[in-house]
C-alpha cells in the first residue's frame, strides 16, 4: 500500500484520538479562567484586585470553537490557528488606567528614530518590556543600569550634585542613578544632592521586586481602578 493511501487511512483514527483527547480535556476544564489562573503566576503588585478583562479581551469564539478552529488548522481546512482564550496585554490597557501627564518617559516617545539603538536593547517603547505580569512583582526589567541606553550625553548647566553627572557617566557609575531619581517621576520626593545620600541599591532591588518604596509614598498621580475606554 503507498504511503500515502495508508496516511489517508489513518489521518481519519488520528483526527478522532485528537478530538477524543481536546473533548476530555474540555470536560476536565470547569472553565477557562481557572486553568488560566493555576497556569500563570501571581498578579504582581497592586493588581490583585483587578479583573482579567481589564487587561485582556476575551479571544473569538468559545472555548470549543477556538479548538475545533485549530483543529480544522492542523488538518488543513483553516490557512491560520486561531487565539486561545485570551488576547494579549499591551500600553493600551496599562494606558487605560495609567496615563500620566507628568511620565517624564512616556513609552510613545521612544518610538522616534533617534532610540532606534534603545529601542533594539531594552523595548523601551512597551511597558512590559520592564513589568512583565503575573510575575508577583512591581518591575521585571533584569537590569536596573540601563538608563545608560539614552543618558551617556546627559550634561547639567550648573550641576548641583557634588559628583557630577558628567563625571558619573564618564565613570559608567549607572547603578547610581535609581538611587536618586525614580524613573517615571510619579513621587513626591527630594532629589538628594550629595552622593552619600544615595538610596542603597538593595533597598531599590526590594521595592522592584514588590517591596516598600524608599522614594516614599506620595505621588502626583494613582492608577484608576477601572479602566477607561480609550
Ligand atoms: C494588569 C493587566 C493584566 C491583568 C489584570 C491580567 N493579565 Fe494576564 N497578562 C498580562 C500581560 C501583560 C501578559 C503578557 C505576558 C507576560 O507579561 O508575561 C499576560 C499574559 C497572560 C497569559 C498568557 C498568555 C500568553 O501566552 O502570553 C494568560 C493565560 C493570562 N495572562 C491570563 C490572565 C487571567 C486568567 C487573568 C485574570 C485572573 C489575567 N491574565 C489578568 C496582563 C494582565
Ligand atoms: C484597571 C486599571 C489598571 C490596569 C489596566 C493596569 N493597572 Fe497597574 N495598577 C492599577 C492599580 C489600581 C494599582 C494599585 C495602586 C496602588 O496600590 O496604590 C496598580 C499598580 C501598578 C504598579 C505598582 C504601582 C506602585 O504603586 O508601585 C505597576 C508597576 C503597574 N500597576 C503597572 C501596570 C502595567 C505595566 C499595566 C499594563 C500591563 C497595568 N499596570 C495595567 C490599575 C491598573
Ligand atoms: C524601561 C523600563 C520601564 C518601562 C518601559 C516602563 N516602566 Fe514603569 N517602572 C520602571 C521602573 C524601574 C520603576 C521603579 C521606579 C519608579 O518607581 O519610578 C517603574 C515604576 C512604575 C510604577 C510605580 C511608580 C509610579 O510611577 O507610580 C508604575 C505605576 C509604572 N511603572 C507603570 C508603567 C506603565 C503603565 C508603563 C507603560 C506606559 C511603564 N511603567 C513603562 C521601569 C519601566
Ligand atoms: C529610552 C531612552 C531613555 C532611557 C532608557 C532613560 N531615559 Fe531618562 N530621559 C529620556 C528622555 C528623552 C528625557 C527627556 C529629556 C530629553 O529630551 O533629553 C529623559 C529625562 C530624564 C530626566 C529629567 C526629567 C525632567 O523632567 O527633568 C531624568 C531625571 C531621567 N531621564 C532619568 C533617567 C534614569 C534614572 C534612567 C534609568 C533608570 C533613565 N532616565 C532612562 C530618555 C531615557
Ligand atoms: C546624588 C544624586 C544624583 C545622582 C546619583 C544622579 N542624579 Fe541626576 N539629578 C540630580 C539632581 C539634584 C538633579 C537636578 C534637579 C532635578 O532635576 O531634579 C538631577 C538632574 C538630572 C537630569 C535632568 C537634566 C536637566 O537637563 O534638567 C537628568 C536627565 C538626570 N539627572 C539623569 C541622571 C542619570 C542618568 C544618572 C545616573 C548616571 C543620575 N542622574 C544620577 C541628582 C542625581
Amino acid at each position: 500500500m503507498p504511503a500515502r493511501t495508508r496516511l489517508r487511512q489513518n489521518l481519519g483514527l488520528i483526527i478522532g484520538i485528537l478530538m477524543g483527547g481536546l473533548a476530555l480535556v474540555i470536560l476536565l476544564t470547569p472553565d477557562q479562567e481557572s486553568l488560566h489562573v493555576h497556569a500563570r503566576g501571581p498578579m504582581n503588585i497592586g493588581h490583585e484586585d483587578l479583573l482579567c478583562e481589564y487587561c485582556h479581551q476575551p479571544a473569538r469564539g468559545t472555548l470549543r470553537q477556538q479548538i475545533q478552529a485549530n483543529a480544522r488548522y492542523l488538518i488543513g481546512l483553516r490557512d491560520s490557528p486561531a487565539d486561545f482564550g485570551l488576547s494579549a496585554a499591551g500600553n493600551d490597557q496599562c494606558l487605560a488606567c495609567h496615563d500620566r501627564p507628568n511620565n517624564r518617559h512616556p513609552v510613545f516617545r521612544f518610538n522616534e528614530p533617534r532610540f532606534q539603538e534603545a529601542r533594539a536593547a531594552i523595548h523601551p517603547e512597551t511597558c512590559t518590556s520592564c513589568h512583565l505580569e503575573h510575575r508577583g512583582e512591581r518591575t521585571t526589567i533584569e537590569s536596573l543600569d540601563y538608563c545608560q541606553h539614552c543618558h551617556d550625553d546627559t550634561v547639567l548647566k550648573n550641576d548641583p550634585v557634588d559628583i557630577s553627572h558628567e563625571e558619573l557617566i564618564a565613570t559608567e557609575r549607572w547603578n547610581t542613578c535609581l538611587g536618586c531619581h525614580d524613573f517615571h517621576g510619579n513621587h513626591l520626593m527630594e532629589v538628594a544632592e550629595e552622593l552619600d545620600d544615595l538610596i542603597p541599591m538593595e533597598e531599590i532591588l526590594i521595592y522592584v521586586r514588590g517591596g516598600e518604596s524608599p522614594y516614599g509614598n506620595d505621588k502626583y498621580h494613582e492608577p484608576l481602578t477601572e479602566p477607561v475606554n480609550r
